[in-house]
């Protein structure tokens, strides 16, 4: 590997960060932060996280130039030295979003980085910076930003999808497919009404992502490094400043406590797990076995040996990554596992797991939504399969039950009619009223006459898959993505 490259790929495209420590000392610009200058080589690089924590930057300049400017009000520093700050800061924010920030891995980390670029801007007033803080501290606050602003990007990339699946269910209004049990065909439903299913499951995850951000929303600049600061700072002007609707009440869990991430990862891992049952059933139901949806080229890859593929790859890698988020959850658990308070580096191990987690959720959310409405389905092969396997051997019972029949004889009969049925290589709608007389003498012609959008129509109660309650449920649907 090439010495000067540390391998850390920035979240500034086309920007990877490069160091050669001894040109640096030459030329009199030692970027190294107090403690790298003592650290070995191997403990700098084993202990740097510029490379991956400088995706924090925006959240690290927004809280120091709030922690600037309520230091000058507070009179703890000047107000010229707070402008000067403040401004090199800007200066700082523009040069990472150009790509043109001198990043060094000597530098450490982002707080680091931008400390030692700041005193190259600006001169001593940066050194005023680091006043009353830590970055203990400040490192609680930048990852309590991260994740706020993780959740509402969620939010948003899940209500994007909910709209997708709405859509998709109101173009396929009439379309009937099997409902299964054990991926047994069990009753026929609408498929709007199954899409409503994952429409449902959405809005409780968006309701775990907008409790994770309240949770997550708690300022703990001020906590120092663990005891609180010997300065009359004002928490309170910070949280606003900083969009915290609450400051921290205790500064040793404020800096040691890590559970809003794993908060954020349970509510994505929980997230994926629905997402890779929508994806599973496209995989199924794109296959030749269901033949129910045809994948458009746009989202499905050819292979490279049979020209006659058409892989569901998009779905295949939503179902497959929601186990690495799964893991995420289970390391994020396992570093805080045990820790004494209050901080410890191990708790710098947060943030990759925490950063794929993000990528992921809203990824994954973002390409089922620009994939479902180029999903075609076949509306005859989906009521061919919900009609056979007798299908609607319930409804038949439940006829039997409406003439007096108590349930459970009603569905011994029914059973006893399938058998035979299935004996004799027939659906229950092909079977005579001689045929269905040997079975029960309430079986005549008017029972056999059920059909699909019978059954359909007879579930007719709150929740049920009769179109008139599926019309309901999507405008109710539609209202609920308008108020949000
Ligand atoms: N990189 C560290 C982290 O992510 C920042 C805080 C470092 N604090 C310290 N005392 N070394 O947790």
């Amino acid at each position: 590997m090439d010495p000067t490259d540390v391998g850390g790929r920035s979240s500034v495209p086309g920007l990877f960060l490069r160091y050669n420590i001894s040109a640096m000392v030459e030329e009199g610009h030692d970027a190294r932060s107090p403690t790298a200058r003592r650290l070995s080589r191997k403990a700098l690089d084993y202990t740097a996280s510029l490379h991956f924590d400088r995706r924090l930057f925006r959240y690290d300049i927004k809280a120091s130039a709030a922690h600037a400017w309520m230091l000058s009000r507070q009179k703890v520093i000047s107000s010229d030295d707070a402008r000067k700050i403040v401004g090199g800061l800007d200066t700082i924010r523009e040069e990472i979003e150009a790509g043109e920030f001198p990043f060094q891995a000597e530098m450490e980390d982002i707080h680091m980085a931008i400390e030692i670029r700041l005193r190259e801007l600006i001169g001593e007033a940066a050194d005023r910076l680091h006043t009353g803080r830590s970055r203990n501290d400040l490192i609680a606050t930048d990852m309590r930003l991260f994740v706020m602003d993780a959740c509402q990007e969620g939010i948003s990339a899940g209500r994007c999808l909910q709209s997708a699946l709405i859509d998709l269910a109101e173009d396929n209004r009439d379309v009937v497919i099997p409902g299964y049990t054990h991926l047994q065909r069990a009753q026929p439903v609408l498929l709007a009404h199954h899409l409503l299913a994952y429409f449902e499951m959405l809005e409780r995850d968006v309701g775990r992502l907008a409790d994770c951000r309240s949770r997550a929303d708690l300022m703990p600049l001020g906590a120092g490094a663990l005891a609180g600061v010997p300065y009359e700072l004002d928490r309170s002007f910070l949280a606003r400043e900083l969009g915290f609707s609450r400051i921290a009440d205790n500064s040793l869990d404020a800096v040691a406590d890590r559970d809003f991430i794993v908060e954020f990862q349970s509510v994505a891992a929980t997230v994926m797990m629905h997402l890779s049952r929508l994806a599973e059933e496209i995989v199924l139901w794109s296959s030749s076995e269901f033949g129910f949806l045809k994948l458009s080229p746009e989202f499905a890859t050819g292979s490279s040996i049979m020209p006659q593929k058409r892989n569901p790859d998009v779905a295949e890698l939503v179902r497959g990554k929601s186990g690495r988020v799964y893991g995420n959850l289970v390391s994020i658990l396992t570093v805080l596992k045990g820790l004494p308070l209050a901080y410890n580096r191990d708790l710098q191990e947060d943030k990759l797991p925490l950063f794929d987690s993000v990528d992921i959720l809203t990824s994954s959310l973002d390409v089922l939504a620009a994939m479902l409405p180029s999903l075609v389905v076949d509306e005859d092969r989906t009521r061919a399969a919900a009609s056979a396997s007798h299908s609607l051997a319930t409804d038949l019972a439940d006829r039997l039950v409406e003439r007096g029949v108590p349930f459970r004889q009603a569905h011994q009969t029914v059973q006893e009619l399938v058998e035979h049925a299935r004996r004799e290589g027939k659906e229950l709608s092909q079977l005579s009223a001689e045929e269905c007389g040997q079975f029960s003498s309430l079986l005549d012609h008017d029972v056999l006459s059920i059909d699909l959008d019978s059954s359909i129509s007879a579930r007719n109660l709150p929740g049920g898959t009769a179109p008139q309650r599926v019309d309901a449920a999507l405008k109710r649907a539609r209202a609920r993505l308008a108020a949000a």
